[in-house]
């Protein structure tokens, strides 16, 4: 745990950044394990039925990466040449490297939205008409929390109506859940209806719940077969990884309602800047654990450089926006030292 009296950076860039806690470690060091491979690591098994269970669904299967588990799902849910519609700004879009035109070999259309979060009456406006020779439109695909978005949740009803848009349309309707947690413990939605709207969805355990590795793709038993095999396909089996699950576990038990304290962190630190530099922060935008900062007329490069002088770690996502993420590894303390340095940066 960072503290504002440590002398380690006080990390903002990413809720990735976070490291195990002595109690994951002692989890995964005491891991019952087996080939997985095989069918035999009983931590695994564990895992993926712990999370299908936790979303009212059939089963999951644990991959190395959020990436991983999106890529298995949208090659087990379309067809080559087809198309996904996804928000402008989404993961999928911005950060995978192009992963999905590679694996399952589909195109994007991308449709703005507001914060990240899709509109169902502005996707509609964008579906081609199912009749050749348009671009079949396979799936719609959705991101909860939105990264780039600044961490903007759709919630249940948000997902439901879109879902029903899906459903009219004969689209699968995808879920890109790296942060669905976080939204969860922000709305107080059921996981269980939530993760239902999805005709399949992707979790991340490394992300805000502090597991080093590890995400699972879940749905129907035939889908979740089906990206297993693409899974193996792509060399994301692995063998001993109860170790990891083991991680995931720990994290499910004691690192999900916590994410209460890095929202109220969040919005702490939205609030402080604010107070400060108005223009800097809409502290009304800061819904989970990310703050979204305009610099202004001082670009943001030049804010992150100096605020690395200070001990203090945020990322750069435009020439003057600046991204803070909470997380486990940084306090209430630690949070209101960096909001201060970072208002004093803007001022
Ligand atoms: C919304 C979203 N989806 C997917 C991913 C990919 O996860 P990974 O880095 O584990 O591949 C991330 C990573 O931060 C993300 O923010």
């Amino acid at each position: 745990m960072t503290t504002s009296t440590s002398s380690v950076p006080i990390d903002l860039r990413s809720d990735t950044v976070t490291r195990p806690t002595a109690g994951m470690r002692q989890a995964m060091a005491a891991a019952e394990v087996g080939d997985d491979v095989y069918g035999e690591d009983p931590t695994v098994r564990a895992l993926e039925e712990r999370v299908a269970a936790w979303f009212g669904r059939e089963a999951a299967v644990l991959t190395p990466s959020g990436i991983m588990a999106t890529q298995v799902l949208l090659r087990a849910l379309t067809r080559p040449g087809t198309e996904v519609v996804c928000e402008s700004d989404a993961h999928l879009v911005a950060y995978e490297a192009g992963a999905a035109a590679i694996n399952a070999q589909v195109q994007f259309r991308t449709v703005d939205g507001d914060r990240g979060r899709l509109d169902p009456q502005r996707v509609a406006a964008a579906l081609r008409p199912a009749a050749f020779p348009y671009t079949e439109v396979a799936a719609l695909s959705v991101e909860e929390t939105t990264n780039r978005g600044g961490g903007a949740v759709h919630g249940l009803e948000g997902l439901r109506a879109l879902r029903s848009l899906a459903d009219d349309r004969g689209l699968v309707f995808h879920g890109d859940g790296a942060r669905l947690w976080h939204a969860l413990v922000a709305t107080g939605d059921d996981p269980i209806a939530v993760g239902r709207t999805f005709t399949a969805f992707s979790v991340c355990l490394s992300k805000g719940l502090g597991a080093p590795v590890g995400s699972l793709a879940i749905g129907d038993a035939e889908v979740v077969a089906e990206a297993r095999i693409w899974r193996r396909r792509f060399g994301g089996a692995m063998r001993q990884s109860g170790v990891l699950a083991a991680a995931g576990l720990y994290a499910l038990d004691h690192h999900v309602d916590r994410l209460a304290e890095d929202h109220a962190n969040a919005a702490a630190l939205g609030e402080r800047i604010a107070a400060d530099v108005p223009d800097a922060v809409d502290p009304g935008s800061v819904t989970t654990n990310m703050v979204y900062v305009d610099t202004g007329s001082r670009p943001a490069p030049e804010v992150v450089d100096a605020l690395a002088v200070d001990g203090i770690l945020v990322g750069a996502m435009g020439p003057y926006l600046l991204r803070l993420v909470t997380h486990l590894d940084v306090d209430a303390a630690a949070v209101q030292h960096a909001a201060e340095r970072v208002a004093a940066a803007l001022r």
